[in-house]
């Protein structure tokens, strides 16, 4: 049972076809354009930490800050004082309410921060903040009767360095525990302006750590025998490597709620609506320039309908507008630092050099671009990892080999999102029935899950479970004889 209704709404972000909207987000993120910010390992005593490394914009290559990473004594310190917090759920509810209500009221600056430490436009940076003020209030709103489990690593990607990073801390804050959180080493910025934030609001600092660093800070937060959980969202690899190191050094039963990658595909048979089509292919494939785990990465197309739909997505992705975030009309940003464009860019030459490229456009020269591109494949299987960055495989498929393309699908082990463009409702029941994957979509795009109506998570080598914003998530936080009962 819980404790409070849940009566929230979601946030109502801002209406950027509203030109005094966009005005109003000019005017409060301008004055951070050319801030430079500093962050440290926030410790419920002062330490002295480890290197200080400088963060980078990825659209221009220039320094936006310095960060100072957890040393091991910063580690050994933060497990030392961590304390669960203790103070009724209703008063956790109201904390964790009023960090939500400061996120909303620094959306200049945090704006600004996901624009120039993550390279999100700002379309992307409202659908952000939107999403991290939303999982604060849900999870608020559903804290079940049970104990905490004790202290909580709370491990986040790059990629949603505002909104799932706080969704992971909120729901372990919540059912009380207390939280050592580690960001992504490519945006510890904004990490530290969040996790501010939350003390502000009145997170106690026993409750709520932060440490700075890399996979060496993760793996150190992960095979510590005082860890009692692990919420981690990230790379497949990262989450095997996390899962060996806890049954080598944790106890056993040791919760892992582990959120990762995807193959993610889409089919699109010849009596889907080809605008509609396309509109959700370049949304679910170039968005955010394909670094969401949602992204579209393989695109099964009927054959009779190839030609022209290719056709129209060529054109479309021309007329994608890709370069500086921080300008309203650019479509796409960068990719995060330069590591990942080179690795996407190989994959791309790789295909190029085999005639398989069918498309890319030009990126801008400066900053860690990559020009949005289409490769044909035979079919999923040939795809041996996810590229993470805007690349879309295209098959094209015979009607008559449906049921192989769903069982090629499914055969990838991963299980994230899915999209079916069709109008034909038996198809779709058919295909929808045996499709395993976490997050199905039809006839519309397969990105931007909605916190509280699209709980989101997927299945096999793309997660756990339970799906984040959904009733079910709080659960795996608490003391493992409550975590079978249900939020
Ligand atoms: P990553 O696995 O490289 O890193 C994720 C986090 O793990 C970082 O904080 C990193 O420092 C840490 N880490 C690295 N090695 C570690 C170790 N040995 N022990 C503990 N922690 C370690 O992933 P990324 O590149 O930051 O993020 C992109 C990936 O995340 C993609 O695969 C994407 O699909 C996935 N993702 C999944 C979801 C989801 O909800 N399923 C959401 C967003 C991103
Ligand atoms: N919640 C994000 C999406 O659905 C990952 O795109």
């Amino acid at each position: 049972p819980e404790l409070f209704a849940p009566d929230r709404v979601n946030s109502a972000g801002f209406d950027l076809t509203h030109a005094p909207t966009v005005r109003q987000i000019d005017e409060a993120r301008t004055p951070w354009l050319t801030h430079n910010w500093s962050a440290a390992p926030l410790l419920a005593e002062d330490a002295a930490s480890g290197a200080t490394v400088d963060v980078i914009n990825p659209a221009d290559l220039s320094v936006i800050g310095q960060v100072s990473e957890a040393s091991t004594d910063d580690i050994d310190l933060a497990l030392a004082k961590a304390s669960t917090w203790d103070a009724p759920a209703n008063t956790r509810a109201e904390v964790l309410n009023r960090a939500a209500d400061l996120y909303e009221e620094n959306y200049g600056e945090l704006f600004a921060l996901l624009t120039r430490e993550a390279g999100k436009t700002q379309l992307d940076c409202v659908s952000e903040l939107r999403e991290a003020v939303d999982f604060l209030r849900y999870y608020a709103s559903r804290i079940p009767q049970a104990e905490a489990a004790g202290v909580f690593t709370c491990i986040a990607p790059w990629n949603f360095p505002l909104a799932i990073f706080s969704g992971q801390i909120a729901a372990a804050l919540a059912t009380g525990n207390a939280v050592l959180a580690k960001p992504a080493e490519q945006t510890p910025l904004i990490a530290y302006r969040a996790v501010s934030l939350l003390h502000e609001a009145g997170v106690p600092r026993t409750a709520l750590q932060l440490l700075p660093g890399g996979g060496s800070v993760g793996a150190a937060l992960t095979s510590d025998p005082r860890i009692n959980g692990v919420a981690f969202t990230g790379s497949t690899a990262t989450a095997l490597k996390i899962r060996a190191s806890m049954a080598d050094n944790l106890r056993p039963g040791t919760p892992l709620i582990a959120e990762t990658g995807g193959l993610n595909a889409m089919i699109v048979d010849s009596t889907a609506l080809p605008e509609q089509a396309v509109q959700s292919i370049v949304e679910s494939a170039f968005q955010s320039a394909g670094q969401r785990c949602s992204a579209l990465r393989c695109l099964y197309l009927q054959e009779d309908v190839a030609d022209g739909v290719l056709t129209m997505l060529t054109g479309a992705m021309e007329a994608l507008q890709l370069g500086n975030p921080w300008q309203l009309s650019t479509d796409s940003g960068p990719v995060i630092d330069q590591t990942a464009r080179d690795g996407i860019q190989a994959h791309i030459e790789t295909a190029r050099a085999e005639g398989r490229l069918l498309k890319q456009t030009l990126p801008p020269q400066e900053g860690t671009f990559v020009g949005s591109a289409l490769i044909e494949i035979p079919g999923i299987s040939t795809l041996k990892k996810e590229i993470f960055g805007p690349v879309l495989h295209v098959v094209r498929f015979k009607a008559s080999d449906l049921d192989q393309v769903i069982d090629d699908i499914n055969a990838t082990g991963y299980g994230l999102t899915f999209g079916l463009h069709s109008r034909i409702d038996d198809r779709v029941q058919h295909i929808t029935d045996r499709i395993e994957a976490g997050n199905i979509y039809v006839n519309r795009n397969q990105i931007g899950a909605v916190v509280g109506s699209q709980p989101f998570g997927g299945e096999g080598l793309s997660g756990t479970g339970p799906k984040a914003g959904g009733p079910n998530y709080l659960a795996r936080f608490c003391a493992p004889d409550h975590q079978h009962s249900g939020a």
